[in-house]
C-alpha cells in the first residue's frame, strides 16, 4: 500500500488536494481510500457526498472516511486514560485537570495516523491518501514515539513496577479496582502501533509526504520549518504543492498586486524547497466541490502522471550528531562548485548561495545556540559543523 500524506497550514487546500489526488488514483485503477479527521467535515464537501467514521464508497475504486478523533482516541488510549484519571482524582486532582494531563501529547490531533496500520493489515487498498491535521500537531504525533518514550515507560513503571506498590494499597482503600496488566498492555499496544506507523511513514517506498502551500510569505516560512523537522525525523517529503496561484489570464487590476507578490514569493519557494519537485494549482473561479472540480484540480496538478508514484528520492538535508555535543548539517548540492559558494547564518536560518542559486534552510531549535566551526564540501555534500559556543 502506498501512503500519501498532505500536510500544511490550515486553509492552504489540503482537503481539496487530498480528494483530487485520491480521485485520480482511483481513476488510474488503484483501490484508494482518502481519510480525514477534519472536525469541520470538509472532505465530505470536497467529495460532495455524506461520509462517516467507516469508509463510504464514493466512486469506482474510491472510498472516503472522516475519522472521528474521539473514537480513535478512545480506542487506543481511553482505557489507560480512565485509569490514570481515576488515580489522580482519588488523590485529590480536579477531574477536568486530570483529563487534560493524562491526554497523550499530539494524539488527539494525529490519532488518524494510527489508522494507517489498520489499513495496512486489512490489505484492502492500494493507496491511502491522508488529509493530515495542521502542521505542528501532525509533527508532534510523528515524533511521538521518540519524544514521549520515556514518559510512556514511566507510566508502565507506574502501573506495573515499584511505584505501583505504593499506589495499590492507597487505591484499595478508596475502592478502585486496578487493572494494571490491562492498562499496561494497552499502553504497549499503542506504543507498538505508533512505532509501526512511524516506520511505515519513514519508508520512502511506502510513504510520500507532500507539503501543501500557498505563495504567501507566512505560509512558506511555517512550511519550511515543517520541512526541516520532516528531514530531521527522516520522513520522506517528495513534493511541494503550491495551491491558489492566480492564473496569468486574470488581468483585472484588482489582482495585480497579488500576482506580483505571488511571483516574488515563487523565488522564496525555490530557495526553500528545491530540489523538491514543485506542483502548481491555480486559484479556480469557484470553490472546489464535487468530482468534476476535483478532476480539474487533479489535471492541473498531475497532468497524465501518476500521483501515487514517488516523486523525489532522498533527503535534501540532514542533521547528524558529532558525538561531542555538536551537530553536522549535511546539504546535498550536486553540481555545485566549491569556489562559488557562500554561507550566511542568522540564529535560526542558514542561507547558501551556490552560483546564482540560493538555498534557505530553517535550523531546528537544537542548533540555534551553537556556532559554526567550519564548512567543507566533499562528495557533492556541504558539511556544516555546529559546535557549542
Ligand atoms: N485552488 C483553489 N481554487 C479555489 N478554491 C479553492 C482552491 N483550493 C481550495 N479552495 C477552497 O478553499 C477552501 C479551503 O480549502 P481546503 O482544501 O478545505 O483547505 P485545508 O484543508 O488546507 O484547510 C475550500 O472552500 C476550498 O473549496
Ligand atoms: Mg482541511
Amino acid at each position: 500500500m502506498r501512503i500519501i500524506v498532505h500536510t500544511g497550514k490550515g486553509g492552504t487546500g489540503k482537503t481539496s488536494i487530498s480528494a483530487a489526488t485520491a480521485l485520480r488514483c482511483a481513476e488510474m485503477g488503484y483501490r484508494t481510500v482518502v481519510v480525514s479527521t477534519d472536525t469541520a467535515h470538509s472532505l465530505a464537501d470536497a467529495l460532495d457526498i455524506k461520509l462517516g467514521p467507516e469508509p463510504v464508497q464514493v466512486a469506482d475504486n474510491l472510498w472516503g472516511q472522516e475519522i472521528d478523533a474521539h473514537y480513535t482516541l478512545d480506542r487506543y488510549w481511553g482505557q489507560v486514560q480512565d485509569y490514570l484519571v481515576r488515580l489522580l482524582t482519588q488523590r485529590g486532582a480536579d477531574h477536568i485537570i486530570a483529563e487534560e494531563v493524562t491526554l497523550l501529547p499530539g494524539l488527539e490531533e494525529g490519532a488518524h495516523l494510527l489508522w494507517i496500520n489498520h489499513y495496512l493489515n486489512l490489505n484492502q487498498f492500494d493507496v491511502m491518501v491522508v488529509d493530515a491535521a495542521p502542521t505542528a500537531e501532525t509533527l508532534r504525533l510523528l515524533s511521538l514515539p521518540d519524544a514521549t518514550r520515556w514518559w510512556i515507560e514511566k507510566i508502565i513503571n507506574l502501573l506495573t513496577g515499584r511505584t505501583a506498590k505504593v499506589l495499590r494499597p492507597l487505591a484499595r482503600t478508596v475502592g478502585a479496582e486496578l487493572p494494571d496488566e490491562e492498562a499496561a498492555t494497552a499502553v504497549r499496544e499503542l506504543f507498538d502501533t505508533l512505532d509501526k506507523v512511524r516506520d511505515l511513514l519513514s519508508d520512502p517506498e511506502t510513504a510520500s509526504i507532500r507539503l501543501v502551500i500557498n505563495a504567501e510569505r507566512m505560509v512558506i516560512k511555517e512550511t519550511q520549518r515543517t520541512y526541516t523537522y520532516m528531514n530531521l525525523y527522516g520522513f520522506p517529503v517528495d513534493a511541494v504543492i503550491c495551491n491558489r496561484l492566480i492564473p496569468a489570464e486574470v488581468e483585472d487590476p484588482y489582482f495585480a498586486a497579488w500576482k506580483a507578490m505571488q511571483a516574488e514569493n515563487m523565488t522564496l519557494i525555490e530557495e526553500a524547497f528545491s530540489p523538491l519537485p514543485l506542483l502548481k494549482a491555480p486559484m479556480f473561479n469557484l470553490e472546489i466541490g464535487g468530482l468534476e472540480m476535483l478532476q480539474r484540480l487533479a489535471e492541473t496538478l498531475y497532468g497524465d502522471s501518476d500521483p501515487a508514484r514517488q516523486m523525489f528520492a532522498g533527503l535534501t538535508h540532514r542533521i547528524e550528531p558529532d558525538g561531542n555535543g555538536g551537530y553536522r548539517l549535511l546539504v546535498a548540492l550536486p553540481f555545485a562548485d566549491r569556489d562559488d559558494m557562500d554561507l550566511y547564518r542568522s540564529a535560526d536560518e542558514i542561507t547558501l548561495r551556490v552560483g546564482p542559486y540560493r538555498r534557505n534552510i530553517v535550523l531546528p531549535y537544537a542548533l540555534w545556540q551553537l556556532e559554526i566551526k567550519d564548512a567543507t564540501f566533499k562528495d557533492n555534500t556541504l558539511n556544516i559543523h555546529f559546535i557549542p559556543a
